[in-house]
């Protein structure tokens, strides 16, 4: 049977590639060792698949057409179509196999997912892959919430999924290895008047939530938080669905610091399943 290994979370900025190379030492050098960190704990527990959880930033989907989530269930995913993530993959594989299982699971059980057999992988998914510097891509499977244009799914919902995604590897009958990242958040604001601030008192209480493991406040603290925040302080429901399908378990935090230079409150962490980097070895 196929088996959950574990859960990360990281920032996804585009200033993250778009500005790399004119970055101040400081930030880039920070930025950099917490994506190898990352990189280094998703390697150790080697998964063969990992779903990634991540908005869609207008690449797939629009006003006319905008689901709440959408499971990518191809063969393969087109590579970012950003200029400056040209160099980064053309193509990414994907595991329809358990893509599918996850949306029949999902049906099963009163969820309703959109499904894509052609995705393209925004730098949502990409930033992260990119700058973990991973020594092999796993296989993907993107899951795309809708964090961008109200009205957004509720935290108590991603949650759910978040659950629900548990359920669905752990009845997979292949004997894969499956990991889950998050990507994106915590406090941004992106074309509003807020532009550029940063809510580091908001992204201290997110922090505090996922390390307590409590629902309770996990939901509490984001419903709060997300009425006063910038736009961008939505994507970390992709979080919450990671912080689900990890058990509320708690996640240890990898680095947080707030960086002005890609306007995002930047944020690392892995949600750890005792025994995965061991069973792995
Ligand atoms: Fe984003």
């Amino acid at each position: 049977m196929a088996k959950f290994v574990g859960a990360f979370g990281a920032s996804h900025g585009p200033l993250i590639a778009r500005e790399w190379e004119s970055m101040p030492e400081a930030p880039k050098k920070r930025l950099g060792k917490a994506f190898r960190e990352l990189g280094r704990r998703l390697s150790a527990v080697r998964p063969d698949v990992l779903i990634e959880v991540s908005p869609d930033h207008w690449v797939n989907f629009f006003i006319n057409n905008l689901p709440s989530v959408c499971i990518g269930v191809g063969e393969q995913h087109d590579g970012p179509p950003e200029p400056f993530l040209k160099d980064f993959a053309r193509s990414l594989p994907g595991h329809p196999g358990l893509a599918m299982h996850i949306v029949t699971t999902a049906l099963a059980n009163d969820f309703e997912p959109s499904i894509s057999h052609h995705l393209t992988l925004d730098h949502g998914f990409c930033i992260p892959l990119l700058r973990m510097e991973l020594p092999q891509l796993p296989q993907i499977i993107p899951m795309v919430i809708n964090d961008l244009e109200p009205p957004m799914p509720s935290i108590r919902r991603c949650l759910a999924w978040g659950r629900l995604l548990a359920r669905a590897i752990a009845s997979y009958p292949e004997n894969l290895r499956v990991a889950i990242l998050a990507t994106g958040g915590l406090s941004h604001s992106i074309g509003e008047p807020t532009m550029g601030d940063i809510d580091e008192p908001f992204d201290r209480a997110c922090i505090a939530a996922f390390t307590t493991g409590d629902d309770a406040s996990v939901i509490d603290a984001l419903e709060a938080g997300l009425k006063t925040t910038g736009n961008g302080g939505h994507e970390v429901r992709n979080w919450v669905v990671a912080h689900g399908a990890a058990g509320s378990r708690g996640f240890d935090l990898v680095d947080y610091f707030p960086v002005p230079e890609v306007y995002v409150g930047c944020a690392f962490a892995a949600w750890t399943v005792p025994d995965a980097v061991k069973a792995a070895a």
